[in-house]
This record gives structure tokens, sequence and C-alpha cells, in this order.
């Protein structure tokens, strides 16, 4: 959104407030919290742990049942002259970085990411170390000079797992699970805390803290909001996937709709275009890569270099009319096929769960065969076909110069050895680069550019503070979100306890607990046996979400409930501390 439409927006949210949105009578109030925190993503966390580590009481307020977000299905970080990059001899340096990110996101944030490259070997990787991360990999990247492309040992669950035990750990930490906020409040012209509701059980409830920050994730699988927005140099396409998560639906831009809160670059956005529809979660895309393959639009033409970094090849394909393409390959290719972005296809065989599933694969002995079976143009197809081949064998493409001089991967096999395959790819959302308008300090911003006082926002929420520009890079979305989450949590902490609280490190005393504690139900609910599951899962109840779409998989893979249900964990929720602390063992049994 522009800022004149913000500035409209914070003239109708001015009617909503005057109408009594949100509003408290004044009085004095007792507080819940120093802080609350919406969301128990990456950003949220790192707001909660970095308040907490400062003495504040922090409430932490979670839609789903489990912790983590988009991490726990995220990929790695772009870290700065770490340990890791040292030892294997790649030297970086944060003006390095810095030009790299500002060549590739061509309109950066320049401050946002000076402070993020700077910041990003002590703030973010010191820091997650210090909690157990466990850094081993550093890869390359189309818009890093040198590599630096993190990973821990598999995935960013392995981050985001140890920032989640630590938070459980901390003494002025406090989860509220299942529980959603549905407004915020304000008193004296201020944020005063937020209006909630149990998912499960429908229950509401006011919660007072001087702080609150929000941390609730993209909009990406807000289909209507991504197209509202969508970027004015491209069409929209016909068909989009959602490529992100269950509470990816910019529920942090409506809570601060009537506050007039402002919106920036609502349409830089991460569009990948390699979605597969995923069979088993209609409308969400799964991503689907292959690099022995050629990719064809619906004229049965190639348009493009297949191995161009995505920059290229995302606009090449969002350019197309209809915005769709084939991956075209034959029986030698087909064993490089890649498929990945939902945890059941782990350990199932792509050749019977995707190239033999004709809803996704058209399958043939003759290129002309398939181009029928694909709805393409036979001829073009073929002759398509034929001229790549010739260019491999050749060595030389001279349409789009993937195979040549220049070339940047192992040149491609040629297309000879049938069954021949086509694959059908859509355009999928997959991260917000816009969204809330935040100052330095991660203090919302209002229309005019006045901060809203008492709200502090971190995250994707606020499009990782435009650290990305137009084009998101490989691992600039996470370690930001620790960065910005950090410098909420010392923001609102300085507003909540007064800036010499910042001096304060370390547990201090232990604090009062928090009102209410763990909110242990009226009567402990009884252990599910095995058999008792499928009967649980069959019931479509609000707030389960995660809770049927694991023991889905579950049940499918036949695992022993003991298998991750043990030490004083029975089948059944995780009530105390010491259950959390065991349930988190099992996350990357499906993660
Ligand atoms: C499949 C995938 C792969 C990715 N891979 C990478 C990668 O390799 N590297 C990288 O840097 N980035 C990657 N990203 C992006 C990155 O994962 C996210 O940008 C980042 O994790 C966002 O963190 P967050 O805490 O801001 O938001 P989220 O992770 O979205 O967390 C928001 C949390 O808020 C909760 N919530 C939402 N609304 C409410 C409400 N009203 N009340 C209470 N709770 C609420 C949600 O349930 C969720 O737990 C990937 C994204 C996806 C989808
Ligand atoms: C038995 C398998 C299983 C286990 C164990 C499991 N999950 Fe999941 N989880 C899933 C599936 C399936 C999804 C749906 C998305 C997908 O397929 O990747 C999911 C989704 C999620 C999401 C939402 C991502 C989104 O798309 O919004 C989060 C967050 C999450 N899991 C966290 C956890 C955490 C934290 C743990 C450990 C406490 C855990 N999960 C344990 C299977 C599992
Ligand atoms: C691979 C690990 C794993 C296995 C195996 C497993 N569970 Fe779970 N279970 C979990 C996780 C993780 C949660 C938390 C899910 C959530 O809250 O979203 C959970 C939660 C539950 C819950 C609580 C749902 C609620 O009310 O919040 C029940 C009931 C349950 N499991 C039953 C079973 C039964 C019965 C079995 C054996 C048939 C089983 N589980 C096997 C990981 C597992």
């Amino acid at each position: 959104m522009s800022h004149a439409a913000a500035g409209r927006l914070a003239i109708l949210a001015l009617g909503a407030v005057l109408a009594g949105a949100g509003c408290q009578p004044a009085g004095p109030v007792a507080t819940d919290a120093d802080v609350i925190v919406v969301g128990a993503g990456i950003a949220g966390l790192s707001a909660a742990l970095e308040a907490e580590s400062h003495g504040a009481r922090v409430l932490v307020v979670e839609a789903s049942s489990v912790a983590g977000g988009h991490a726990v299905r995220a990929g790695g970080f772009a870290l700065v002259d770490t340990p890791l990059q040292r030892a294997r001899g790649l030297q970086d340096s944060p003006d390095a970085a810095y030009r790299d990110l500002m060549a590739w996101g061509e309109d950066a944030d320049p401050w946002w990411v000076r402070s993020y490259v700077d910041n990003s070997r002590e703030q973010v990787h010191d820091w997650l170390t210090a909690m157990g991360v466990k850094f081993t990999t550093v890869l390359p990247a189309p818009q890093a000079s040198v590599p630096r492309f993190h990973f821990t040992r598999g995935a960013a669950v392995n981050a985001v797992v140890p920032m989640i035990s630590e938070a459980l750990r901390r003494p002025r930490i406090e989860f509220l699970w299942n529980t959603e906020a549905t407004e915020l409040l304000r008193r004296d012209g201020r944020i005063s805390g937020v209006r909630t509701e149990r998912n499960r059980t429908g229950g509401r409830r006011l919660y007072q803290a001087p702080a609150v920050i929000l941390a609730t994730g993209g909009y990406q699988s807000n289909l209507d909001l991504v197209r509202r927005t969508w970027r004015a140099d491209l069409p929209e396409p016909a068909r989009l996937l959602i490529g992100s998560g269950q509470h990816a639906i910019g529920s942090g831009l409506q809570l601060t709709e009537p506050f007039g809160a402002a919106r920036i670059r609502m349409d830089h956005q991460v569009t990948f275009v390699d979605g597969l529809p995923d069979p088993r979660n209609p409308g969400h895309g799964l991503v689907a890569q292959n690099r022995a393959a050629i990719w064809v639009d619906a004229a049965g033409r190639r348009f493009t270099n297949e191995a161009a970094p995505s920059k290229v090849t995302d606009r090449a394909v969002l350019r197309l009319s209809p915005a769709t393409h084939w991956l075209v390959f034959d029986a030698g290719g087909a064993r490089q096929l890649a498929v990945r972005g939902a945890a059941w296809l782990a350990g199932k065989s792509l050749q019977q769960e995707i190239l033999d599933n004709p809803a996704l694969a058209k399958k043939a002995d003759s290129i002309e065969a398939l181009a029928e079976a694909a709805g393409l143009p036979s001829a073009a197809l073929a002759e398509t076909v034929k001229r790549f081949n010739r260019f491999v064998d050749q060595g030389m493409d001279t349409d789009f110069g993937r195979i040549g001089p220049g070339m940047t991967e192992p040149p491609p096999p040629a297309l000879r050895e049938p069954p021949f395959y086509a694959v059908q790819l859509f355009p999928m959302t997959r991260k917000s680069m816009g969204g809330l308008a935040i100052d330095h300090e991660a203090r919302v911003l209002g229309g005019a550019g006045q901060v809203i006082r008492g709200l502090f926002a971190a995250g994707e929420l606020t499009g990782v503070a435009g650290i990305n520009g137009s084009y998101g890079g490989e691992g600039t979305f996470l370690g930001p979100s620790v960065l910005i989450g950090r410098i909420a949590g010392r923001s609102a902490v300085a507003l909540a306890l007064g800036p010499q609280a910042l001096g304060t490190h370390g547990p201090a005393a232990a604090p009062p607990p928090l009102q209410p504690p763990v909110q242990p139900p009226a009567v402990p609910p009884p252990r599910t046996p095995a058999a008792n599951l499928p009967a649980l899962l069959a019931q479509q109840r609000r707030g389960y979400w995660h809770f049927g779409v694991s023991h889905a998989l579950v049940t499918e893979r036949g695992d022993a409930c003991e298998s991750c249900h043990r030490d004083g964990w029975a089948p059944g929720p995780a009530l105390t501390t010491g259950q959390r602390l065991v349930q988190l063992e099992s996350c990357t049994r499906c993660h």
C-alpha cells in the first residue's frame, strides 16, 4: 500500500477508534505482563527471549498448538563473516555483504541492510550458537559474492527448536497456546494490551501490558491480500498456489488497521514459479525442481535459460500468458526430480507419489504422445526437444545460453530415453517483503510517520524491514527476523521498564509468576489409547490443525505412540513445561 493509501486508512481508522474499537475506560489497571508478544515464530521467540533477559515478564500469545512458525519448514540463514566461513577459508565482510544485498534487492532499505550485515555475526550467529544452535554447512547463493547461506544439521527446525526450548525454560516467559490475538487494546492514546480468543474453547480475555510486540508473520496464505497488492509491473497469474503456512494470513496487518498503522512495500513479494499442486492439500503447492528438465510454455516452446538465477526465471514465467510452465524430461532426467515442501513427502517415493500420478505428471513413450497428454501443441514440442538435443550435442544453446560459455551448471542431458514426462507448474506465494512500517527501534509507525506508542513489530510482518528490497535472497528472512525481533524486545523493555533495564542481563532474582500461571485443566485429560486416535482425528475440531496433520502422518507411518509420547508425556496434550520439552524432541521426526 502506498503512503497515500495508508493515510486514507489512518482517517478511516480514526473513525473506528472514535466509534469505540479497542477503547477502554481510563483509570489504573493491573498488568498481566511487562511485554506481550503475539506470535511464537522465530521473530516472536527472539523478541520474547531478549525482553526476558532484561528482566521483563513476557506473555507469548500463539494461535497454534506448537511454536516455530515458518522456521520449522525453512532452510538456512545468511550470516556474515562467521567462524564456519573462516574455517572454510571463505573471506566475508559486512561491506561485501552490504554490496551484495543492495545490488540484488535493487531497492532494499540501506539502513536496515547495514544494520543486518554489521550485526548478523554477534546478534544472530553468536546469540543462536550460545543457545545450542550449531551451524555446520555454508552454501553459495546467486546473490552472494561468497558462500554465506548457513545451515544447521538439516534445516532451520534445528535452529528454532533450541530457541523454543530456551524460551520454555526461562522463568519469566509464559506461553498461551491455541490463543489468537483478535484485537489490540488502547488506553490513554497508547496500545495497552490484546484481546484474545482461545481457539479450542472460544474463551475470550483481555491481557494488559505496557508494550505489545506483533510477530504474526507474513500474509502469503491470504490470496485475496496477495492479489490486491500484486505488483504493477507483472500480470497477476490466473492460478496461484499457496506456498506459505497455515497462519500466514496477515493478522498483524488486520490488528493494526483500526490504529492507522502504515503499510509499506506491500507489492514486494517472493512468488516462486515452481509450484506443484499438493495432492494432499488442495490449493497449496510443493516445490518441484529438475536440473535435467527443459521448461516450456503453453505453446510448447522454451522461453528462458532454465539455469539462470531465480530472479530472472521467476520474471520470465510470470510474464507468460498464462503464467504456467511444464518441466519436460526423460526417463534418465526423472531421477533428478526433487520435490519438497510438505512433511508427508519424507520417505515417499517420488516415482509413486508424483511421476505415476496422472493428475501431476503426464507420461508417454514419444514426445508427440506426451504433448497430446499434456495438452501442448505436438509439433512445437517435438521441434523444441529436437532443437534442445542439438544444443546439447553441439555444446551450445544459441537461444538462451544455458549451454556454452558462462554456463553456471554442469551441462544438461539430452532428452532421448522414454518414457518422457511433462509436469505442469504454477506460481506459488512464499514470502512477504513488505508489511507494517517500523522505525529503527522496531516501533510501529502510523500513516503520518508518527510512532504508535506501546506497539512494536518484527519479522515477516514488517517484510523483514525491507532488507530484501524487490528480490528475496537466500537466508535473508530468518536472520533478519532474529535481529529485528531482538531489537523489538529491547525497545519494548525500554518502554515497559525504563531504559535502565537494558543494562540488566541474565536471569535476575526469581520474578513473581505471571497471572495466570500455567493453565491446568480442571480435570487432567485421560491418556488416549492408540485405538482412540482414529476417532479423535475424525472430529473436525477448531484449534487442532497441527494435531490433525501430524497424527495423520503418525497413522500413515504406523509410528508407535511411545516413540514420541514418553518420559511422563502420555498420548495427550503437553500440559507442563516438562512435557513440552519432551514434545520438542519429536519435532525432527517429521520436520
Ligand atoms: C517453506 C518455506 C521455506 C523458507 N525457507 C527460508 C530459508 O531457507 N531462509 C530464510 O531466511 N527464510 C526462509 N523462509 C522465510 C522464513 O521462514 C520466514 O520469513 C520467517 O520464518 C518468518 O518468521 P516470523 O516469526 O516473522 O513469522 P512466522 O514464522 O510466520 O510466525 C508467526 C507466528 O505467529 C502466529 N500468529 C499469527 N497470527 C496470530 C494471532 N493473531 N495471534 C496469535 N498468534 C498468531 C503464527 O501461528 C506463527 O506461529 C521460508 C519460508 C517458507 C514458507
Ligand atoms: C508426526 C509428524 C509431526 C511432528 C512430530 C511434528 N509436526 Fe509440525 N507439522 C507436521 C505436518 C504434516 C505439518 C503440515 C505442514 C507440512 O506438511 O510441512 C506441520 C506443520 C507445522 C507447523 C506449521 C507450519 C506452517 O505451515 O504454518 C509448525 C509451526 C510446526 N509443524 C511445528 C512443530 C513443532 C514445534 C513440533 C515439535 C514439537 C512439530 N511440529 C512436530 C507434522 C509434524
Ligand atoms: C512422531 C511423534 C509422535 C507420535 C509417534 C505420536 N504423537 Fe501424539 N503428539 C505428538 C506431538 C508433536 C503432539 C503435539 C501436537 C500439537 O499439539 O499440535 C502430540 C499430541 C497428541 C495428543 C494431544 C492432542 C491435544 O489434545 O492437544 C494426543 C491425544 C496424541 N498425541 C495421541 C497420540 C497417539 C494415540 C499416538 C499413537 C497412536 C501418538 N499420539 C503418536 C507427536 C507424536
